[in-house]
């Protein structure tokens, strides 16, 4: 399966989302890590990860723009999994992801702000539809503050949309940002059993 984390917004969870995934795949089946982005966050985490001597850990690999298509076909083929983490703006590079793509997975906030800037977004989906209709869609909520209603009234805007939601979710947890910072996963650093319960929720409802 080729998995896409995508969003033109930035900041809202994509790399976090993408190394947890393409890591948990890993510990069962060979799986390609695509850093798309120009910030290379993604890199720098498998960096980190070489130097702490963790495993398992995907391949991972940097790719811009129009290769991330023509490439990244030709490498995924010797991997069961391939995860893109596309870059932060509607780039070759993000269209370029949506193409090669199975399923995107769009991480969203919970705010105002992150509605407004879906509408973009979603043209871009619209469009990659057109040339790769297996395309499957769906958003995943992250940074979530339980505290608040923020979610429950992003939700309703999403469903308006009639835009599939994934149920399972990820709130705003420090373990997610120590985990990227110490080229882990929250679920082997285990200090905190709440993130490490969203991170096997959410694998397996993209993997059912
Ligand atoms: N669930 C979470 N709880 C707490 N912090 C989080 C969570 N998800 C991400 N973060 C933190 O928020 C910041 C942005 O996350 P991340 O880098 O994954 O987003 P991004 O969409 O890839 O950003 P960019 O657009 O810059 O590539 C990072 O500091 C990260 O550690
Ligand atoms: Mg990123």
């Amino acid at each position: 399966m080729i998995y896409a984390v995508v969003n033109t917004k930035g900041g809202v969870g994509k790399t976090t989302t993408a190394v947890h995934l393409a890591t948990m795949l890993a510990r069962t089946e060979r799986t390609l890590l695509i850093d798309g982005d120009p910030q290379a966050s993604a890199a720098s985490w498998a960096a980190w990860r070489r130097d702490a001597q963790r495993e398992p850990s995907p391949t991972t690999t940097c790719l811009a723009g129009k290769a991330i298509l023509s490439e990244g076909k030709t490498l995924s083929e010797g991997f069961a999994h391939t995860v893109v983490d596309a870059g932060g703006r509607d780039s070759v590079g993000l269209r370029s992801a949506l193409l090669l793509a199975r399923q995107a997975i769009v991480p969203v906030g919970a705010s105002n702000l992150d509605a407004a800037a879906m509408t973009d977004l979603l043209e871009v989906i619209d469009m990659a539809k057109d040339y790769n209709s297996d395309l499957q869609v769906r958003i995943f909520l992250t940074r979530i503050d339980s505290r608040t209603k923020d979610a429950a009234e992003m939700l309703a805007f999403l469903h308006e949309q009639k835009l599939p939601v994934l149920s399972s979710r990820a709130c705003e947890r420090v373990a997610y940002r120590r985990a990227i910072g110490e080229g882990a996963i929250v679920q082997e650093l285990g200090k905190d059993p709440s993130s490490s319960q969203e991170m096997e929720a959410f694998l397996a409802e993209v993997t059912a």
